[in-house]
């Protein structure tokens, strides 16, 4: 039995918020998002419990773990998508520059404004490519055709994909292949003008190549917004995150054992967990 293996018996013990090991910042750490005693509960059964970090704006916070531990759980609470979801209940602190996102007062349609999400499969709607990202615009009240085709090209820019389709704006957007179609779903979020993008595995269900290009695209991304991203791909958290948080389910319910740098959490693991799941021991 490795080391390794005999701690694992140890206690979990939750990651509780604290000072973050010092060294070099890769981005200014300025929270952005501040999660305090998060739960999430489905039908009054705890499945994520209090979890307590912070998002720094303008970085790549990477979310791991296993299957069932509360990451996608914890990604939908942060737009409200829980109000969506039958028998869903967020409950603890989450403050958006400082202001309560999870109180009942908050305007849930302006919060999903400034907190876009991208899911692992990539839903355009079934319409041409020019109508995914122009209904958005006509949604916030943006009518003006000049100013529609230029945030139109300004975010297929953005994207890397306006030389692909520039020619083709009336096509169905169903025709683009999977990674092109990702990349307008990515577009279709940004076109809104979020501070905030949460993907949830955005390149799972890509071909590596494809997978290669939405990666770039993500790090791209870098600095203009602040990203947090569930990925099952650990060389991907690796080369594209910041900051990473390794989530786990004990006791049948999701819990934050370790958020750090990425790289020292990957280099120097603080806990036996984290450090069995990145060698790929557990999990
Ligand atoms: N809509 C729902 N209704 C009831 N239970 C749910 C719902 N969504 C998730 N759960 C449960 O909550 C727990 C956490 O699920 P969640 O999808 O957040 O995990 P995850 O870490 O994203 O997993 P994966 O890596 O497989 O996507 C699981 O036990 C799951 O069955
Ligand atoms: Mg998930």
């Amino acid at each position: 039995m490795t080391d390794s293996t005999h701690s694992l018996n140890a206690p979990i013990t939750p990651y509780t918020l604290g000072e973050l090991e010092s060294g070099p910042p890769c981005c200014v750490p300025v929270p952005h998002l501040q999660v305090r005693n998060l739960s999430v509960s489905y039908h009054g059964v705890k499945v994520l419990s209090d979890v307590s970090l912070d998002v720094y704006r303008g970085c790549i916070t990477a979310l791991i773990g296993p299957s069932g531990c509360g990451k996608s759980s914890f990604l939908a609470s942060l737009n409200r998508l829980t109000d969506l979801l039958p028998g869903a209940q967020a409950s603890g602190e989450v403050l958006l520059n400082g202001e309560p996102t999870l109180a009942a007062e908050q305007d849930v349609s302006r919060l999903r404004l400034r907190i876009g999400m991208i899911f692992q499969k990539p839903n355009p709607f079934p319409l041409s490519i020019r109508r995914n990202l122009e209904l958005p615009l006509l949604e916030r009240g943006i009518r003006q055709k000049q100013d529609i085709n230029r945030r139109i090209e300004k975010v297929l820019c953005d994207v890397g994909l306006w030389e692909e389709v520039k020619d083709r704006l009336q096509a169905p957007a169903m025709r683009l292949s999977g990674g092109q179609q990702q990349r307008l779903c990515i577009a279709r979020a940004l076109i809104l003008e979020p501070e905030i993008l949460l993907m949830d595995e955005p390149c799972s269900a890509l071909d590596p190549l494809s997978s290669a290009v939405v990666e770039e695209l993500v790090l791209s991304l870098k600095g203009r917004y602040t990203v947090i991203i569930v990925t099952h791909n650990l060389a991907q958290a690796r080369r594209i995150a910041d900051y990473a948080a390794f989530f786990w389910v004990s006791e049948k319910s999701g819990k934050l054992i370790e958020f750090n740098r990425c790289q020292s959490l990957f280099k120097q693991p603080q806990h036996p967990l984290t450090e069995a799941y990145i060698a790929g021991l557990r999990g």
